[in-house]
């Protein structure tokens, strides 16, 4: 099954947003492997997509039954979005978001995912949002990759653990969804892995599997925004990142929930086979 353009219409087609990102071009993936014609789209993706270029957007939109949302990176654009989705025919959107979101209060952390969620659960037309914790792939395909190569992970995280899932799991359940919208249709999925557990745990874990010394250091929120301020991000990127570790502090999002196995009818994948799996290719010597 090839992509489908956007010149292309099938009345099931399913618009991936953030299709070269960890979560869609998994979900992508899953909808090629059962014959689904997918529309895999992001800046650098086959269908081009910006949510800074608005005027792209309907020609990503046409002919779709179904988009997977990976949120726009500022709060704002997928008000837009969804009326545009709506007058192409768009049936069903299932949206990416984080953990408790509504939990959040006055946190200035994930201002963009609540947007979308506002804009999404305010819209005419079928949704889904799928809220998940942490994803265990932070740690090879994101911010904890780099400072595991060197040997040690330095963050803000105290000793409250989260329920790491793995984004296998979470591209499982957007699949599971697509495939079916009707019985999930205005529900919000609280995603989780199957035990919570510490991020000096997580290290262990990944240290014991690839075999590296590696180790964890706590540090202050402060200290972490002068960490990543020092590799070039902006500061307030930043501050929104060391937010985030301050609400996990607060214990509200530790618990693991049973979503995962009720939806997929089987326990969310563990933390220990994604460290070995992950450790297999060599992801933390290089
Ligand atoms: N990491 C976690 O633990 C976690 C947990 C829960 C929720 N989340 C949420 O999940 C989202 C990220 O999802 P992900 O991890 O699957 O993606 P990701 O790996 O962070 O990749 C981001 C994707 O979005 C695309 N993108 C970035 N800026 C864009 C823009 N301006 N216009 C269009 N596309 C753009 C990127 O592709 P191009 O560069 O080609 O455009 C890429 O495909 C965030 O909202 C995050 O808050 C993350």
């Amino acid at each position: 099954m090839t992509d489908q353009m956007p010149a292309a219409t099938s009345n099931d087609t399913v618009l991936v947003l953030g299709a070269t990102g960890k979560t869609g071009r998994r979900v992508a993936a899953r909808l090629r492997l059962r014959g689904t014609p997918v529309r895999a789209a992001s800046r650098s993706g086959r269908t081009r997509f910006d949510w800074s270029d608005p005027g792209g957007w309907d020609a990503a939109l046409r002919g779709v039954a179904a988009v997977y949302v990976v949120p726009p990176p500022v709060p704002g654009p997928m008000h837009e979005f969804v009326v545009r989705a709506g007058a192409a025919g768009v049936r069903h959107l299932v949206l990416l978001s984080g953990r408790g979101a509504d939990s959040w209060g006055d946190s200035t952390f994930g201002l963009e995912m609540r947007s979308a969620e506002e804009a999404v659960r305010g819209s005419a037309l079928g949704w889904t949002i799928l809220r998940s914790s942490n994803f265990d792939q932070n740690f090879d395909e994101d911010l904890f990759h780099a400072p595991l190569v060197a040997g040690e992970l330095a963050l803000p995280a105290g000793a409250v653990p989260e329920p790491f899932i793995d984004v296998e799991d979470v591209a499982d359940v957007a699949d599971t969804v697509l495939a079916d919208p009707a019985p999930h249709t205005g529900l919000i999925h609280e995603l989780t892995g199957p035990r919570a557990l510490t991020f000096a745990e997580a290290v262990d874990l990944i240290a014991r599997a690839s075999g590296r010394p590696l180790t964890y250091r706590q540090i202050s929120p402060a200290d972490y925004v002068g960490t990543l301020t020092a590799t070039g991000w902006p500061e307030p990127a930043a501050r929104h990142v060391a937010e985030m570790f301050t609400l996990l502090d607060s214990g509200l999002l530790a618990e693991p929930t049973p979503t995962v196995a009720t939806l997929l009818g089987r326990p969310p994948r563990t933390f220990e086979e994604y460290a070995l799996r992950t450790a297999a290719n060599g992801t933390w010597h290089r």
